[in-house]
């Protein structure tokens, strides 16, 4: 069964974002709800949401717009209906009625409801339209979310449900789980459960704001939200009523009882619009009285706002044993929140899925966590695990493993998927070499490089592996969301604080010789980026001999921003792909001109669509929607490239002196206008004697050795200046740029 025209009804956060994501894939979708008006302004909505819930603005053309009164009949003429409306049974049963009436045979229909089993919603259908009934649960953001929950009914035609996990999982690259018909599915279940232990620990330990996040978020292998944060981002009050739920819907044996009890403090935010980001502030606020914003945390115990104190518990990698056993208050809260997660999700296998590897599944693209509470307890160990934790009476999955004591009990990963993943070739690697920064996986014909720093930011030693890993084809690729964010900034300013220069040189000339290795190894080298691909990051996928790309990317040279110039071989390439335009070819000024635009603004892409028109990616490189998928395309370039022969390298005839002149009345224009201060003329300056190929004319050829040469002096002339310095440190200390 092809799906070629949908219909979503309900056009609220859910719907409008299931509308834009079938946009993304090219499937015309018809937005219905209570009135023309509601949908128009949802289509308004997508068009201009940020991040963005297109890949492109053209996708809006694909949604057509009208209500559930006067454009009803084209659901006659759908494939595929998805009920997205307010989370009420008496209006989604109407809303059934209508649909079955008026659908053509065969057509599917879904509803993304988060909290009602599918007995209830399926109750007044016949057994005919049963078999084509079912629940597609999707996450808020659905374009950036990974997880898509299915859940059948007993009557459903398996071929159908099938074909449309496949559709999900090809055209809208979804992680489709199918989960068995239990409150919450898998990811809210385990993921709520595992918010509501993080707070009520953190209450019962006595822990601020800042410490729950700072331990329950990055050194678990969380996003850094941690759970307060989190908390504020969905919304205080949405979360109040997922809980009550929750209460309605589970046995009072069930230990989610214990941890969704309401708080008097949290009453009181919600009774007093303190709903989190979208209400007055939440957890945490911004405070802008006085003129200047300031960041305050909430005292879970007086309930008190005062600034919001930066905690560091410092842990540079997720490494799980270490945290449990630091002995600090930040050691006891991670393990006792830990261990209940564990022990919770271990005790709802099977009722709620056979597989229990499909629960960390669910909540790495549900809840974007590295490793879900079975892979947690593998890392734990399992010997480790059962000397530390107190009682696990009538949880048969640890009672189970507590016999067998079964080191290896985890077996395979992303069972729910056919793809040949990185997660699941990870874990069948032959030989494992890597260092600190990035890890190498070596294969029979090819080996594997997976950065493995925050946010994957680049050092020597990422270097270092990708250099050691080129005597085969070579895929870098990652399971963490950013394929890369750029040059550790940390890394080069602890050197620059030392005044040890020398050092900052000698790591981007071994950055510059490694992606020119990159790019002319006997074997062809392919980047696998998903997210962002920043700066350095870019500079290595530009080095690389093919690409494919993952269709949720932020790319782009933003080194500007804190005051340097891309070094690693960015400008040089820009140059390229420019100069190879029929423009450049008529006009010297051309290419320099335009990449002086781009890298001079910092400009980015927030997907393959738009990057192509940067020339930040080519029209050959590939683009996919599933990120599971990219290792299998890689590896198809590597299987139709076995004769691969890198290409020439690349000569310029740059303008020199003339086009820096045209650069400077930019940079003047700028000034004046106070677009620009005193240091971006000085940052922008070095960028146009660098794109200009320095001291030229065009009848000169330069090497790419003679732009890597420019590009590394005008980068160590910045960063050897205090206000580019104050720069990095800025946006270090901040994430924010710093205009000086
Ligand atoms: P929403 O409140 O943003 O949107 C609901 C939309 O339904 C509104 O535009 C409303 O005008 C429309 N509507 C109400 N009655 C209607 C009717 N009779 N016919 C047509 N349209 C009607 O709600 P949201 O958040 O988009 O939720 C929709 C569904 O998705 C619910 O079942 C919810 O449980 C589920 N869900 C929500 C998630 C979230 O993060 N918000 C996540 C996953 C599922």
């Amino acid at each position: 069964m092809k799906i070629k025209n949908v219909v979503v009804i309900g056009s609220g956060t859910m719907g409008s974002g299931i509308a834009a994501h079938l946009c993304n894939a090219n499937v015309p979708v018809t937005l219905l709800d209570l009135t023309t008006e509601i949908s128009t302004n949802a289509r308004e909505r997508i068009h201009k949401s940020r991040p963005p819930l297109l890949i492109d603005k053209s996708k809006i053309n694909n949604i057509k717009v009208g209500n559930i009164n006067d454009n009803f009949d084209v659901v006659k003429d759908a494939d595929w209906i998805v009920e997205a409306v307010v989370e009420r049974i008496d209006i989604k049963h109407q809303i059934y009625e209508k649909i079955f009436k008026a659908r053509k045979d065969g057509a599917i229909v879904s509803s993304n409801t988060s909290s009602i089993p599918i007995k209830v919603l399926s109750e007044n259908l016949t057994d005919k339209e049963k078999k084509d009934f079912c629940i597609t649960h999707f996450f808020n953001p659905v374009r950036y979310m990974g997880l898509l929950e299915i859940v059948k009914n007993e009557n459903n035609d398996l071929d159908k449900i099938n074909s449309l996990k496949e559709f999900c999982e090809v055209e809208l690259g979804k992680g489709a789980i199918v989960c068995n018909d239990t409150p919450g599915f898998l990811g809210n279940r385990v993921g709520v459960y595992a918010m509501q232990i993080a707070m009520t620990e953190a209450f019962k330990m006595k822990l601020s704001v800042e410490e729950a996040d700072a331990t329950f978020g990055r050194p678990m292998g969380i996003p850094k939200t941690g759970v307060f944060g989190l908390y504020d981002l969905i919304g205080i009050d949405l979360m109040a009523d997922v809980l009550k739920s929750f209460i309605k819907e589970l046995p009072q044996t069930d230990k989610f009882h214990i941890v969704a009890q309401e708080i008097p403090l949290v009453k009181k935010l919600i009774d007093t619009g303190y709903t989190g980001r979208k209400g007055k502030g939440g957890f945490y606020r911004i405070n802008k009285e006085g003129g200047s914003k300031v960041l305050e945390a909430l005292n879970l115990e007086t309930g008190e706002y005062s600034p919001s104190k930066k905690i560091d518990v410092k842990s540079d990698k997720v490494d799980l044993n270490a945290l449990i056993n630091r002995g600090d208050k930040y050691g006891e809260y991670a393990w006792s929140v830990l261990s209940k997660i564990i022990k919770y999700a271990s005790s709802l296998v099977p009722e709620i899925t056979k597989n229990f590897n499909d629960i960390d599944e669910a909540m790495r693209l549900g809840f974007n966590w590295a490793k879900g509470p079975f892979e947690m307890l593998e890392e734990i160990g399992v010997e480790n695990f059962f000397s530390k934790i107190d009682e696990f009476k009538g949880n048969k999955f640890l009672e189970e493993l507590s016999k067998t004591k079964d080191e290896k009990f985890y077996g395979e990963r992303q069972k729910y998927t056919n793809i040949e993943t990185v997660g699941k070739v990870k874990r069948k690697a032959q030989s494992v070499d890597g260092n600190s920064s990035a890890q190498i996986y070596r294969f029979k014909d090819h080996n594997i490089v997976e950065f493995t720093t925050k946010a994957n930011a680049l050092d020597y030693d990422s270097m270092d592996a990708l250099k050691k890993a080129t005597d085969k084809p070579l895929i870098i690729i990652n399971e963490s969301m950013q394929f890369s964010a750029g040059v550790n900034l940390t890394y080069t300013m602890d050197f620059a604080d030392k005044g040890d220069f020398k050092s900052i040189e000698k790591f981007i000339k071994y950055f510059q010789d490694t992606c020119k290795h990159l790019k002319y190894s006997k074997y062809p080298v392919i980047s696998a980026p998903s997210g962002l691909t920043l700066g350095g990051g870019f500079e290595v996928l530009v080095q690389s001999n093919f690409v494919a790309s993952h269709t949720n990317i932020v790319i782009g040279l933003v080194e500007t921003i804190v005051g340097l110039i891309p070094a690693g071989g960015g400008c040089k390439e820009m140059l390229a792909r420019w100069s190879e335009t029929k423009e450049a070819k008529k006009d010297p000024n051309y290419a320099p001109l335009k990449v002086f635009d781009i890298i001079g603004y910092g400009k980015t892409a927030t997907s393959p669509v738009e990057a192509v028109p940067m020339k930040y990616l080519r029209p050959e490189d590939k683009t996919i929607m599933n990120r599971n998928s990219l290792l299998e395309v890689s590896k198809k370039i590597i299987n139709e490239n076995k004769n691969f022969t890198p290409t020439e390298e690349l000569k310029f005839n740059l303008p020199g002196e003339s086009v820096r002149d045209e650069m400077n009345k930019i940079l003047e224009k700028l000034y004046n206008d106070k677009v620009i201060l005193d240091h971006g003329v000085e940052v922008a300056k070095e960028l146009a004697f660098v794109l200009s190929g320095g001291d030229t004319t065009v009848e000169k050829t330069l090497t790419e050795d003679d732009l890597f040469k420019l590009e590394l002096d005008a980068f160590m002339r910045l960063i050897e200046t205090k206000k580019t310095q104050e720069r990095i440190k800025h946006t270090l200390a901040t994430g924010k740029p710093l205009v000086n």
